[in-house]
């Protein structure tokens, strides 16, 4: 008998938990290669990589009767995503139980291999969850925390960093301080804002969680020179004490050129499902490795190996902290594997050229909305301050204004989800310049 701990893959989960038992392979590996089959077309990565980024928005089908300026709210499925769920539904209906088996591990490794490429990172590294909702929540439930340390976050944070963060208080009494990082988002200043960061952090404050881009006005956050201002204050601290930073990066991933691994990011909890056009419903964690050693999962994981440590009576000291952090159960399957094609999908195209286009239009909206009178534009005119996201103040109630986009001429905005409301758009590469133009004179003939 081999030394070699015994290695005990997901399928032999599957099988353990008997589940499979007495499946047979599918003949000719069934739904797997008819899904294969199903794949995308060689034209597709050409025509959505042609022409500095501008994308075949024919990957999408979004409604032509519409101009949407919101799939970055949840995404509009590109064609290659679209294809990829299908091919893993059919293979899930034609024998959900024997499709799990010859397919499963694989398939989950290579959505966290794409995941992992797109970042610039390893496999291990990655954590897979539903949303950036969910990285969120786990990341505060468990992250190490002493009586009387402390987290600082910003008043420019959405619920979704707000309300784990309350939750966390209540339930051992961490502190949670709010600071503020800029007046008006339009005067933001990068310096100002990594001066905030830098006077804000005390001994005892042991992370720091912020948002890459505000969803309450499109400010986008100067990682970089904020990731730096951590490490000035982290100088001469031990692993324990160090401040993690901790990031809801979902605004810019799929939006911006940058990994958060380059940004100095300890910690990044995105969906998939906005801006990088991902399968709804996906999203994950990647955590530096120094950082993944302060949190903990709260919802056991699948992962082969942790579950033989289960059944030998030990905690699973092998398992890496991407599988160990990713919450387990069945997942809707079709949808986590089909990340893979989303990934693929930007890798084509590039993500320079997604970071340019989207910038582009986001320039467009900018400058047109501040040329309507009665309009100011909230977020920064400024690249280094803003990404795709553009929010303004009408001299209406914003919902009004979104309500009469959408009625009296079929463009579709959103109002900030926050106390002060602001119209917001969204243009990305499903998006063609007609599209700002049109939501443009849509909003001059509103607020006229
Ligand atoms: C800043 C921010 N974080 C998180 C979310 C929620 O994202 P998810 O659906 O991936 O949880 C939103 C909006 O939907 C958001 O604006």
């Amino acid at each position: 008998m081999s030394d070699e701990p015994r290695r005990l893959d997901r399928r032999d989960f599957l099988v353990r938990g008997g589940l499979l038992a007495g499946a047979t392979t599918l003949a000719g590996a069934g739904g797997y290669v008819a899904g294969r089959e199903l794949g995308r077309s060689e034209g597709d990565a050409q025509a959505a990589g042609s022409e500095a980024g501008k994308t075949d928005t024919r990957q999408f089908l979004l409604d032509p009767a519409y101009v949407n300026l919101t799939t970055f709210l949840l995404a509009s499925h590109p064609r290659v995503v679209r294809e990829a769920i299908e091919r893993h539904r059919r293979g899930l209906d034609a024998g959900t139980a024997l499709y799990l088996r010859q397919a499963e591990p694989m398939f989950e490794d290579e959505a966290r291999d794409a995941a992992a490429d797109y970042l610039g990172t390893a496999r291990e590294q990655v954590a897979l969850t539903d949303s950036t909702t969910m990285g969120l929540g786990l990341t505060y439930a468990r992250l190490s925390l002493e009586p009387g340390d402390e987290v600082v976050t910003t008043e420019h944070d959405f619920y979704a960093t707000h309300e784990p963060l309350r939750l966390r208080a209540q339930l051992d009494g961490a502190t949670v301080r709010r600071i503020r990082l800029y007046e008006e988002p339009e005067n933001a200043s990068v310096d100002a804002i990594a001066a905030a960061v830098s006077g804000a952090l005390r001994p005892r404050t042991r992370a720091l969680a912020v948002t890459w881009v505000h969803s309450s006005s499109g400010v986008k956050l100067p990682l970089r020179k904020i990731s730096a201002a951590v490490a000035q204050a982290n100088r001469g601290r031990s692993d324990g004490e160090r401040i993690l930073l901790c990031v809801d990066g979902v605004h810019g991933f799929g939006a911006e050129d940058a990994s958060p691994v380059d940004l100095g990011v300890d910690v990044f909890s995105s969906g998939c499902h906005k801006w990088l056009f991902g399968p709804r419903g996906t999203g994950l964690v990647w955590a530096a490795p120094h950082a993944w050693e302060r949190l903990a999962p709260t919802i056991p994981t699948f992962d082969g190996s942790a579950y033989i440590a289960w059944i030998e009576g030990r905690p699973p000291s092998e398992t890496p902290a991407g599988a160990l952090n990713t919450p387990g159960g069945f997942h809707s399957f079709e949808h986590r594997w089909a990340l893979k094609e989303a990934f693929e999908f930007h890798r084509d195209i590039g993500r320079d050229k997604v970071a340019a286009r989207t910038r582009a239009l986001a320039n467009r909206m900018k400058e047109g909305l501040a040329n309507i009178q009665g309009v100011t534009v909230k977020t920064p005119m400024d690249e280094s301050l803003s990404a795709g996201l553009v929010c303004c103040d009408v001299p209406r109630p914003a919902r009004e204004v979104v309500d009469r986009l959408r009625e009296e001429h079929n463009v579709v905005a959103s109002v900030t989800p926050y106390a002060t409301e602001y119209l917001r758009f969204g243009p990305s590469i499903a998006n063609q310049e007609a599209d700002v133009d049109r939501a443009l004179e849509a909003v001059a003939a509103v607020v006229a």
